[in-house]
């Protein structure tokens, strides 16, 4: 009966350290992650302000923004469309043909957001973006 305890212990702590395997496949690991105060502060910007449009990996009201830096030739010009999209779909043809294929919805503007949020914004979308959940 003691023995059955003992391993039934150890089978328990034998799963616990199956559960510790590291986060994914680029080794972006959750410790690090915990310790990233930009990525905790775009995290919740993210949440806050568009995660109610935007998944990572899949499209709902509007695109889904993995990896969104790579389509954007024109840093100022992401930047200016987060601020205010209408602006930049006036002047841009890529911004000007997304509006269309997202049947001209229009994103919600975020004049507010300072260059320094939008940074953290992006710094969290392309790390979540590579990471698995
Ligand atoms: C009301 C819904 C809505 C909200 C909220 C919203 N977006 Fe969008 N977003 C869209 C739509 C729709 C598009 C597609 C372009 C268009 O229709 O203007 C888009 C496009 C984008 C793009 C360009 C995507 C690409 O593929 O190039 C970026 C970047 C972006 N949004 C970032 C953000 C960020 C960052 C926030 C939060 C601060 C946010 N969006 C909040 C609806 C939204």
């Amino acid at each position: 009966m003691k023995y059955l305890l003992i391993l039934i212990v150890l089978l328990g702590l034998l799963s616990c350290a199956e559960n510790k395997q590291p986060s994914d496949s680029n080794n972006i690991k959750n410790e690090d992650i915990a310790k990233d105060s930009k990525y905790q502060a775009g995290r919740s910007l993210y949440i806050t302000n568009c995660a109610t449009c935007h998944n990572l990996r899949y499209e709902l009201t509007g695109p889904a923004l993995q990896n969104v830096e790579q389509r954007w030739k024109d840093k100022a010009l992401l930047y200016a469309f987060i601020k205010n999209s209408q602006a930049v779909i006036a002047k841009d043809a890529y911004a000007k043909d997304l509006y269309n294929r997202y049947n001209k919805v229009e994103m919600t503007q975020f004049t507010w957001l300072k260059n320094e949020e939008i940074d953290q914004l992006l710094h969290y979308i392309a790390i979540a973006s590579n990471k698995k959940d």
